[in-house]
């Protein structure tokens, strides 16, 4: 079985995560955008001596990149989430939610830290950058082998994360399989991960033997790579394989969104509706032309003074 778990299940998800992740890049980039419908969060750029708020509205790419990045790299609209509790009154109180944008913020960036790290399985020699992060990471030289930062942070956060779901009545009632599914994933995977590095130890050489030969396409199975291993990658395959179709697709999705990704410069540009249809209109000249005579004949005033033929009829 090692060879089905080791090879077949890891090529199999990797396949599908490529096809389903570009098939829908390409669902997406295809949905048309008739509309101009950037979320203002500011003021609007308009007249020159009117502030305008370049991050929040922005007006411009440049504006827009920049909106982005504060979203992607600091999790800026979720940074100002509020939370609403009704007290006994009954009075709605709004207050600040801080902890959601911690949590999120500690579970994505520490999962980037883990997964740079993972590099080192898949490149020989191993990059200084990657040997550099680790050092910073396991900074604190904790255990041995060293506990990495990343590690606890990802673990801590992806049970706040977890048991906010469950501890909310109204989260709960809201929350689906679908949200609870990949937290449950991806803290399998972390746990089985940890354990492989300090409880049951896996040979790291047959691993990074069997990556290599899996990324040069010569996939074979070294002896050594434990059983906890192939739990690992497993969970990882079914992460993969289930990515497209889930969720976590937010990670590309967001750059496709029409309302981060246009400029809110609606009162420069008029944007017309490219499915509107020609209109068939009926201007005033026409009708004039139409029913002259019989506007001239109630004695009510035309514009426009009156051709040959009107002038015999009447
Ligand atoms: C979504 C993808 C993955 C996640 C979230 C993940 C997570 C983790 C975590 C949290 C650890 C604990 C120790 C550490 O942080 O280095 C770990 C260890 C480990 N992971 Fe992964 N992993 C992933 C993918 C993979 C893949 C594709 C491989 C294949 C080589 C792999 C192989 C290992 C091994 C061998 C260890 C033990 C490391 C050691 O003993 O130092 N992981 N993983």
């Amino acid at each position: 079985m090692s060879y089905v778990f080791g090879v077949i299940i890891p090529y199999a998800a990797i396949i599908i995560f490529i096809a389903g992740f570009l098939y829908k890049i390409a669902q997406w980039a295809a949905a048309p955008v008739p509309f101009h419908i950037p979320t203002a969060c500011g003021q609007q750029r308009s007249l020159r001596w009117i502030l305008s708020s370049r991050l929040d509205n922005p007006h411009s790419t440049l504006g827009v990149i920049g909106r982005m990045a504060l979203e992607i790299l600091f999790f800026r609209s979720l940074f100002r989430n509020t939370g609403a509790e009704l007290k006994p009154g009954p009075v709605l109180v709004y207050g600040s939610a801080k902890w959601l944008w911690l949590a999120a913020m500690g579970f994505h960036w520490s999962l980037l830290v883990v997964l740079i790290r993972h590099l080192r399985f898949f490149t020989e020699p191993q990059p200084e950058l990657i040997t550099l992060i680790q050092n910073l990471d396991g900074f604190f030289q904790v255990a041995l082998p060293v506990l990495f930062l990343s590690d606890v942070i990802l673990i801590t956060a992806l049970a706040f994360l977890f048991i906010r779901r469950l501890a909310d009545a109204k989260l709960r009632y809201l929350s689906l399989a679908a949200d609870y599914f990949p937290l449950l994933l991806i803290g399998s995977i972390a746990v089985t991960g940890m354990l492989m590095r300090h409880i049951s130890k896996v040979d790291l050489r047959s691993v990074k033997e069997l990556t290599l030969g899996l990324i040069a396409l010569q996939p074979s199975i070294p002896q050594g790579v434990g059983i906890l291993f192939y739990i690992h990658i497993s969970l990882v395959s079914v992460l993969f394989a289930c990515f497209p179709f889930s969720k976590l697709m937010h990670m590309s999705g967001i750059f496709l969104s029409p309302t981060r990704n246009l400029a809110n410069n609606s009162r420069m540009r008029r944007h017309v509706n490219p499915w509107n249809y020609d209109v068939k209109v009926h201007t005033y000249e026409e009708y004039e032309e139409e029913f002259k005579p019989v506007m001239t004949a109630a004695g009510l005033p035309v514009e426009k003074a009156g051709s040959a033929d009107e002038e015999s009829a009447s």
